[in-house]
């Protein structure tokens, strides 16, 4: 994760949505004479940005859950009382699948608008049958409707919900309709190429983790685990004896995790931005991990309690800012290491030929203004397969910048 590989003064060519070469416009122009032109001069053209963890459908927004945790309350005090996950259960449920794709869209639209090309998105706040189900179809729509490249997350793991809190049995049942109801249709449906639970004390323990992600995986799904977000519960080794995709949060890893992780192949998502909005001093120890060996990636979470951020690159400024990531680092984690995080390192996320023409062009003459101007939007276009995600502006007209802003380059 050392070098981003940052080349100066060179061209892209695109070709049937995919990468074709990259040099000197010099070299290029002739070879690609009837291309359409994209001026990109005076900015930054990187990879698009896959954030590769989000629960992006979703109807009303927490905001009052942000003063109630100002004043003292936890998250997961706040979530026993009926808030939390289970109130945007309680909103989900009520809501049509065409309200739903509409909410969504609209912020998918914003999303794409701060540099992001590939998102991955989660159930669970269906929690049952047919709301699940819901979910992963408005998930499936905006795949199939949206400009942006989609992926779909079966989270029924993702808390026990009320009607099923009342006595041990009674949760007994959820896993099960969980593993022998709901799964078999995500799988007959192909709705889904994720599974992820939330494993935290008070919500999944180990060991029901390990049991609807080795049902899953039999059912052809990659897996996902929310892990050591806020305890120390053992998520992450969970994640790496399943060799799973990744294992996300970590802000509470342990050594045994970090160990865990940087001996295997899953990628150890971060996401500082849900610390930062939960008013956590807590920190994953990015640095621990990368210096052991992981791959970690950066993700927002965009969800409407924890972290309900559209703007990936402000991530990365939490990322350098907070985690001590360095530039490349950071840029690495929200681009190569997040495609890697849902199985398409050989896609999307790099910059280089035969990959998918997934860009995004920032308003910005160094590659460390990214994390740097932390809050602006500095993206002016992204693409996906070569056809626009964010419609671009033209960087000539929006330039020179005004002084007050930058005095570099
Ligand atoms: O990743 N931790 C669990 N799930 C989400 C939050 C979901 C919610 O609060 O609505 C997360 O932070
Ligand atoms: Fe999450």
């Amino acid at each position: 994760m050392k070098g981003a590989g940052i080349l100066e003064n060179t061209a892209v060519a695109v070709a049937r949505g995919r990468i074709a070469a990259i040099g000197t416009a010099r070299h290029l122009l002739p070879a690609f004479a009837d291309a359409e032109i994209i001026d990109c001069r005076g900015g930054v053209l990187t990879p698009g940005l896959v954030d590769s963890h989000t629960h992006a459908v979703f109807g009303k927004p927490r905001f009052e859950e942000q003063e109630l945790r100002a004043a003292g309350r936890g998250y997961m005090e706040i979530e026993a009382q009926g808030g939390g996950i289970h109130s945007s259960v309680r909103d989900l449920r009520a809501r049509t699948e065409n309200e739903l794709f509409d909410l969504a869209l609209t912020r998918l639209r914003a999303l794409a608008s701060y540099g992001t090309t590939t998102i991955e998105i989660k159930s669970g706040y269906g929690l049952s049958l047919d709301d699940e189900l819901k979910m992963l179809r408005v998930i499936g729509r905006l795949a199939a409707s949206s400009p942006m490249r989609i992926v779909a997350t079966w989270l029924g793991a993702h808390e026990i919900p009320h009607e099923y809190r009342s006595s041990d049995d009674r949760r007994k049942e959820f896993h099960r309709l969980l593993i022998d109801d709901l799964l078999p249709l995500v799988k007959e449906q192909g709705i889904a190429r994720f599974a992820d639970v939330f494993c935290e004390p008070g919500v999944f323990t180990v060991e029901e983790s390990r049991a609807i992600l080795e049902a899953s995986r039999q059912a052809g799904l990659g897996l996902k685990i929310h892990a050591d977000e806020l305890e120390p519960a053992g998520g992450a080794e969970l994640a790496a004896s399943l060799n799973a995709a990744s294992a996300d949060h970590l802000a509470a890893i342990s050594e045994r995790g970090i160990r865990a992780l940087a001996a295997s192949d899953t990628v150890a998502t971060l996401l500082p931005g849900t610390m930062l909005f939960l008013g956590k001093p807590k920190l994953a120890p990015a640095r621990a991990l990368i210096d052991a060996g992981a791959a970690v990636a950066l993700a927002t979470d965009f969800n409407p309690g924890t972290s309900p951020t559209v703007n990936f690159p402000l991530i990365l400024t939490l990322g350098v800012s907070q985690l001590r990531m360095s530039v490349a680092e950071a840029i690495i984690a929200a681009t190569v290491n997040g495609a890697a995080a849902l199985g398409l390192a050989g896609e999307t996320g790099q910059i280089a030929p035969g990959f998918s023409a997934d860009l995004a062009l920032f308003q910005i003459s160094d590659a460390r203004e990214l994390p740097y101007w932390y809050g602006a939007r500095l993206c002016v276009g992204t693409w996906k397969a070569g056809a626009p995600c964010h419609p671009y502006e033209n960087l000539a007209k929006l330039n020179p910048r005004s002084p007050e802003i930058s005095t570099a380059g």
